[in-house]
């Protein structure tokens, strides 16, 4: 069956311009919109941009008709969570009330499928340091509600309508594309894998350990660090799972694993072959100790299998990413 044409929205960004690499080695036709404000022209290297903002109703909703898009990916958000604290109004305005306007567009224009980029931050500080898809929301911070938001948003107008959806809760993403074309370019990086890389090409001066006093094993914070590759490929499986009738669902996307920040350091420094200056210092407010994903659910509902398990892959392609981006910056 011929299939409608996709549109990428923030596909110029981190995550979204590895899925697009994906979709179009499939052969899937794609458009991306992306306002640029954090992501990058030259991210989009197989399918046609378009600059713009998702909230703007007069762009998208022709854009929509004009490509025949009948699946929408939903990656153009803000993701830096100080920020959110710092500026709420811009999260919601920026991630949960432009949603509100894409899918209204999305309804107008008689889009089938949507697949939604969520977060583990939906979750907050979860009791046993895992969490499933059952367990309950509670975000602690307005990134972690302005994406809880537009999952509910998208939960009700799947139930009134013939759209169908897969929110898909990331956790711990990092490392870049295999072939070395794309990666995380933000300046001002908070992300640990992507702060120690810098740390290790000698872009920063060392790396800080927010807190040595949780209750993990080794006294620093645990999470499910999963790669970008792996979890690009999700999406894809989400996009198989919608086409195939698949009812909409809300599933976690990370290992079922998790490393300390400490674990993390030391595949750095293994992979770059350098000591890295590390500095200990007080929690970063709002870290739960251990946040760590129960992922049995999408590897059975939506056949995913992960390739790239692997702490020191995931920070070998990130320092090699670091490299380039050192003698070639974005
Ligand atoms: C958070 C969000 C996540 C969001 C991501 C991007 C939560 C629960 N998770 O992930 O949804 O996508 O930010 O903004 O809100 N660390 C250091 N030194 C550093 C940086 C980090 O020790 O320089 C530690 C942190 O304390 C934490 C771990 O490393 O224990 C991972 O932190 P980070 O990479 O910032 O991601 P999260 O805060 O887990």
């Amino acid at each position: 069956m011929e299939h409608g044409s996709i549109l990428v929205t923030g596909g110029a960004g981190y995550i979204g311009s590895h899925v697009v690499l994906q979709l179009r080695a499939r052969g899937e036709r794609v458009v991306v919109l992306d306002d640029l404000s954090r992501g990058f022209r030259r991210a989009v290297l197989d399918a046609p941009l378009v600059v713009g903002k998702v909230g703007d109703r007069d762009g998208v909703l022709p854009l929509l008709r004009r490509h025949a898009i009948d699946t929408v990916m939903h990656f153009a958000a803000y993701t830096i969570v100080p920020e959110s604290v710092r500026e709420p109004l811009t999260y919601y305005g920026n991630n949960t009330c432009s949603t509100r306007t894409l899918l209204e567009c999305c309804l107008e224009a008689g889009v089938r499928n949507f697949v939604f980029s969520s977060t583990a931050a939906v979750y907050g500080i979860p009791a046993e340091g895992f969490a499933a898809e059952t367990t309950a929301t509670s975000p602690i911070n307005a990134y972690g509600t302005s994406k809880l938001m537009s999952e509910w948003m998208l939960r009700d107008v799947a139930a009134s309508s013939a759209l169908r959806y897969v929110a898909l809760r990331y956790f711990n993403v990092a490392g870049s594309d295999t072939a070395g074309r794309i990666g995380q370019a933000t300046p001002n990086a908070t992300l640990l894998v992507k702060v120690a890389c810098e740390a290790a090409v000698g872009k920063r001066s060392g790396v800080a350990i927010y807190g040595t006093d949780y209750p993990t094993p080794d006294g620093t914070g645990v999470r499910d660090y999963l790669h970008v590759e792996d979890l690009a490929a999700a999406h894809l499986d989400a996009l198989t799972y919608l086409r195939s009738g698949g009812s909409s669902t809300t599933l976690n996307v990370g290992y079922g694993h998790g490393y300390s920040v400490r674990e993390v350091l030391a595949a750095v420094e293994r992979a770059a072959g350098t000591k890295l200056n590390v500095r200990e210092e007080p929690r970063r407010p709002g870290d739960p100790p251990s946040l760590v994903a129960r992922a049995e659910r999408i590897r059975s509902d939506l056949g995913w299998h992960p390739r790239l398990d692997d702490l020191d892959t995931i920070v070998r392609t990130s320092l090699e990413w670091e490299r380039q981006l050192k003698r070639e910056p974005w």
